[in-house]
Order: C-alpha cells, then structure tokens, then sequence
C-alpha cells in the first residue's frame, strides 16, 4: 500500500471509530490505539503536507485564533418552540391541531430537551463549510472554527453521494462532569468558575481561539434540519435515521408515541429520571413526525406550531419548616437558616435545610415556626423556601423573633442600620461561633492548607479555651492537645506537623485565610503579587489600594479598615513572631498556563485517582504544560502516585524519582509559579 493510500485508509478509519464512539455510543477500539491511528495520519502528513485537506481529521485545530466573529445569516430561520408547563397544555395543544389538520391521525416524537446551546451546521457537497449559533434566530455568529474542534461533529458527511446542501441542527453541550472539571481547573488558577454546562458550553463557544475550545469536551446531539436541497424527507423519525446514517450522534432517548397521553406519559416518566443522565436537559420537546402536516400547520413569527417544549417545573415539595437555626460567619453575620421535618427530595438530593438569609425574608414571606411551607431548587442547586401554606395552621405555628443574644456566645445581637442583616456585637475573638468560623477559613485547603484540621477539632480547640484566635494554633503543644478527648498521640503530631508546615505558605495564602471582607482567594492572590509583602499592603493607603486593577474604592477601604484595626495588626505581629512567611514571590509573566510548575517536566501516572480519571489527569498535565509518559527511568521528573498504585512506584522508588500524592500534585498546581530569575 502506497503512503497515500494509506493515508486515505487512515481518515476513513478515524472516521469510522469516532462514529461508532460518538454516534453508536459502541467503541470498537481503545483510546490508546485510536490515538495511535491518529499518530500515524500524522507522521505521513508532516512528511506530505501538500496531501493534508480540511477534512482531514488531523485538522479539527485550525491555524490561528480568529478576530472576531462574522455574522451568518440563516437561511431558513431558527425559530424557538413555544413552551407548555402542563399536561392540560399539551392536550390544548392537540386539541388545536386537531383542528387544524381535521380527522387524520397524528403521531409524534417526544425528545429530551437538551439544556445546551443550538447550533446550525451547512454542510456542501458533504464537507463542513459554516457552523454558527442562533443568535436572534435570524441571524448567528460564525463560530466554525471551535465547532470544527469538537470530536462528535462531521467534519464530512459519511456518504458517497452527499447531497449539495444539508444544513444540520443540533444542540452542542457539556457534562457536569465536564464543568467541574474545568471549573476545579480555574479555581486552582484563580479565575472565576461557570455557574452551569450551558453557560460554559456558550463561553466556549465564543472563544476566538480553537485551542482553548479543543481542551473543553463540548458534544453535539443533532435533532434537526436547516435548508436542504437534493433530498426529499418525510418523517422526522426518518430524518433522525438519516443523521445517525451520515454520522451525527442523535440522542438515544426518542420516543414515537401514537397520541398526546402517551407523549403526556413518556414526559412523566422522565422528570426524576432525567436527574440520572449525566448532563442537563430542561424539559422534552414533542414534534410532529409527518412532514406534509408540518407544512400544513406552518408557523407563527416565533414558533412552529408543530412543536411544543414541556418544561419541568422547578421541583417543589411541601414539608414542615421544624425549627430555624441562626449560623454565626465569620464576621459575626447571623444567617437564619430553617430545618426540615422531613427532609424532601429535590433535583436528585435530599434537601434538610434552607437559608432564610435574614429577618426581613422571614417577615416578608410571614414564615412562621411549624409552618407547612413549600421548597424549590433555585437554578436546580441552592435549595430556598417560596412560600408558607396558610390553609395548613393548627393555630400551633410560632412568629419567629430573632435572637437578641449571640447562640455562640450570648453577646447581644445588633441590627446595623439600614441592613436586614444582625450581628453578634462581641469582639471578633470572644465569639465562638466567629472564631470557630475564621479557624476553618483559615485552615482550608486553599487557604493555609493545615492538614487534620477539621471541624469537630476546631470546635474542640475553641471550647476548650485552647484557641482563641489564629495566631494560637501556633502556640499549640503537644502535652495541651493530649488533653483533649478522644486524642491520641499521633493525631495530635499530625496535627502540630500540619500545622508548622502551614508557615511557609505565603501572603497570599495568608491573606485567603484571614477572612478580610471582600477579598477572596483571587482578590488575595492579587493583592500579594501586587504589594509582596504584607508590610507595604498593610501601609498602602486607600488610594494606592484602589489604584489596584480590579480593587476599587469599596473594597480597597474594606481592606484599609481591616488592616487599621489594632487587633488585626497585633494579630500579624504575633504571625511575624511565630514565624510566618509574610511575603509572596512574583508569578514569571505571562499569567496563566505556561509558566507552571509542570512546565517541561516529565510525569508517570499510575494508581487510581480520587478526583481525575487517567485521561483527565493525563489532559490537564499536558495544559499545564507537562509530558505524561507511561514507563518511569532516570529521566521522568516525578510520578504521580493514586490509590493501589504497583510497579510502577517501586520502581521510582528504586530510581531514586519523586514521588506524589494526588493531594501534593494538586497543591503543587495550585500553588505559586516559579520566581522569575
Ligand atoms: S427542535 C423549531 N429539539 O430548545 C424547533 N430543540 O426553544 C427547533 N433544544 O433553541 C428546535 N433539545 O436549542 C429541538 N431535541 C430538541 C432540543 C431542542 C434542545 C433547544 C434548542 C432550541 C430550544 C427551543
């Protein structure tokens, strides 16, 4: 076989393994020898790139980032469905077909609603030539260069005869799992998180650079048509046969149903269900499957009247509002927070409590102890109160007054002016409760990372009297930990080794843990690169702190405040005395990925990971600039060891090459780059 052909053989290979991955959802091969095939088209292209066209699957990552987006408008507009809330909706809805279309039969198709971003994709002659979003149904951005980047696109269609025009639609989104992936990503680099998949799947859409889109795992499900020429269809369950025919993967779940209560009865039996797969859907959506009444019902200037989306409503659920609790923060904010009795199931989880957030919420919403009330996921996750339910009092309910004491500590409670909010007025060391509170910031693992220092020890060490403000965990001995229940020699060693070790963590770990108001971890980690040391942060006056990009007048007073409070500035002396690393070395430019601690190394993988899987972890090697390599020698720079790892330890271990927990690795890629000389 000559070089060419095989390069031909090769892409019709890849071809043929990424539909029966993405579309039959059947993997014929591994990973590693899909890779290989990859590999191969490789090698015989650098060495030919006169034979490399765009549809090679070796070219998913264009040139360069684009400018800017073009504009595309859609020749056959993307209109969106009308939405129905109930099942009595969607028997009006039949009804109205009904008469419209007069006696004959009507069959549908109900579909997941995938929660994502819709897409269009035209494909001439069979090639992928534009894919754009919606935009304003009328008009979409140009964003082919990162769709041409997601594996379960065509890059052509898997036919001899390809039709001249075939314009697909389709939803292009993420798994959960995806997102937190790439949210833990950007925490550990100080950048903000995406609330959900869809919001994600959009961001990245937008983005000018391939690349950075190649590194996200979007997915497309096709569930539809644009302007068609060269073909006739007339069903959409024939439709969806001929996608999966030409390689587009189509969701799994379609069902045909005969009339609108069995449409009615499929929607049902996904409401819990939905909860299982693993990405977002927000409802189903039912279509008519006969083209020609399609046609015959036409639309309106927004929807098809041929198709309805059912939405899920936000699950509720009724149970007794038992008592309410007050939380102190770590400020000494009071937040009510309302138990229930039972606990209800919401969105997948089970839901016992719910913050009230403050006085004038329970006022408001007459929130009454005893009280029958009704929950909701707001967004699917934050679980809140709506409303009570009047009709269900006994007489027996409670009106809630707010405490007039601390319950950590007994100080009065204060209301401050102009707020719904009350705090504890005792000094910040005084409150349990606050200290307690700080102790965990301050703890926490991207803060100063102590070790063993959980909750229930926290709340030993203060109750004990042996903590009573930060720089007291320093002072620990060993002799005072052994006072304490249910302690034993070696926890309380950990625990003193947990803590000496927190020393060197530096400012901006410091200043993460210090519950500052207003700075989180990012606003700490800019603020130690910007002043270096906690001397000049602590005499910049307000201007200078505001000057910083990204302070601002509110937030740079904040900080003047807190660092203009003796008690604070005593606390950071005692730091001093103690020993504390109070300085920051200055990230090497550029920020971002480049400059990181994996730069160049080489690192072996091996064990079971707690919060990776291997391809996961092999990725986010590579974007943080690291080789990941199978066999250890002399030459590998660490090995990355999880759960039951085997020979591949012992020989690292024999070679003499540094060895890391999944924890060590991934504070190692958390934590401060390299200084710059
Ligand atoms: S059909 C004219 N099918 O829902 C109807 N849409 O408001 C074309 N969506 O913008 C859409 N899953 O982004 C259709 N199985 C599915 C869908 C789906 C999600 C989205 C799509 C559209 C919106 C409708």
């Amino acid at each position: 076989m000559s070089s060419l052909e095989r390069v031909a053989e090769l892409r019709r290979l890849i071809d043929y393994h990424n539909r029966k991955y993405y579309v039959d959802a059947a993997p014929e091969i591994s990973d590693r020898e899909f890779d290989f095939l990859v590999k191969e088209l490789q090698q015989i292209e650098a060495a030919h790139p006169e034979w490399i066209t765009p549809d090679s699957p070796t070219q998913r990552v264009g040139g360069q980032p684009i400018e800017g987006f073009q504009t595309v408008r859609h020749r056959v507009p993307m209109l969106s469905i009308e939405n129905a809330y109930s099942a009595q909706e969607l028997r009006e809805w039949d009804r109205s077909l009904r008469k419209l279309l007069g006696p004959e039969p009507i069959d549908y198709v109900v579909e997941l609603k995938i929660d994502g971003v819709a897409i269009t994709l035209i494909y001439e002659h069979g090639r992928l030539t534009v894919g754009a979003t919606r935009g304003d149904g009328e008009r979409g951005d140009d964003v082919t260069h990162n769709l041409r980047t997601i594996p379960s696109v065509p890059l052509k269609l898997n036919t001899d005869q390809p039709p001249p025009l075939f314009e697909v639609r389709g939803e292009v989104y993420m798994t959960r799992a995806e997102l937190v992936r790439i949210n833990r990503l950007r925490q550990a680099l100080g950048e903000k998180t995406y609330e959900n998949p869809r919001n994600l799947t959009a961001g990245t859409l937008k983005l000018l650079d391939p690349r950075q889109c190649a590194e996200r795992k979007l997915v497309l499900f096709a569930y539809g048509v644009g302007a068609v020429e060269g073909i006739r269809l007339t069903h959409h369950l024939e439709l969806l046969q001929l996608l999966r025919q030409y390689g587009f993967p189509v969701n799994p779940h379609i069902h045909p149903c005969p009339d609108i209560e069995a449409v009615i009865a499929y929607c049902e039996s996904w409401n819990e269900r939905r909860h299982e797969l693993p990405y977002d859907t927000d409802g189903m959506v039912i279509k008519v499957n006969d083209f020609r009444q399609r046609e015959r019902l036409g639309s309106t200037s927004k929807f098809p009247r041929w198709a309805r989306a059912f939405k899920f409503a936000a699950e509720q659920a009724l149970t007794k509002l038992a008592r309410i609790e007050v939380q102190v923060g770590r400020t000494g904010k009071l937040t009510p927070v309302a138990y229930f009795d039972p606990p209800v199931r919401l969105a997948g989880t089970t839901v016992s409590k719910a913050s009230l957030h403050n006085a004038d919420y329970i006022a408001q919403k007459d929130l009454r102890v005893g009280d029958m009330v009704v929950v909701e996921k707001a967004g699917e996750i934050i679980p809140q109160v709506v409303r009570s339910e009047p009709s269900a009092r006994t007489g027996k309910e409670v009106i809630y007054e707010f405490p007039k004491t601390c319950p950590m500590c007994a100080a009065p409670t204060a209301r401050e002016p102009g707020s719904p909010f009350y705090f504890c007025t005792a000094p910040r060391n005084e409150c349990g409760g606050q200290v307690k509170r700080r102790i965990l910031q301050f703890a926490r693992r991207d803060a100063m990372d102590i070790e063993n220092l959980g909750k229930a020890l926290v709340e030993q060490l203060v109750e004990s009297g042996l903590v009573t403000n930060l720089p007291d965990l320093y002072r620990l001995t060993l002799e005072q930990l052994l006072t304490l229940e249910r302690m034993g020699k070696k926890s309380a060693q950990n625990l003193l080794d947990g803590i000496a070790a927190s020393k060197d963590r530096g400012l901006a770990r410091l200043l993460a843990g210090l519950s500052i108001p207003l700075v989180a971890d990012s606003m700490a980690d800019l603020l130690a690169q910007e002043f270096g040391h906690i001397d000049a942060l602590m005499n910049a006056d307000v201007e200078r702190l505001a000057q910083v990009e990204g302070v601002g007048p509110e937030r740079a007073r904040h900080i003047w405040e807190y660092f203009h409070e003796p008690s604070h500035r005593d606390m950071i002396e005692q730091f001093r005395s103690l020993g504390l690393k109070l300085s920051e070395q200055k990230k090497v430019a550029p920020p971002g990925l480049s400059g990181s601690a994996l730069a160049g190394k080489t690192i072996v993988v091996t064990g079971t990971m707690t919060q990776f899987d291997r391809k996961g972890i092999e990725d986010l090697i590579k974007q943080l600039g690291g080789k990941p390599t199978g066999s250890v020698s002399k030459k590998t720079d660490f090995v990355l060891a999880g759960e039951n790892a085997g020979s591949k330890l012992d020989k690292a271990r024999e070679l003499g090459v540094s060895v890391l927990t999944e924890e060590e690795f991934q504070r190692l890629i958390a934590g401060p780059l390299p200084a710059s000389e």
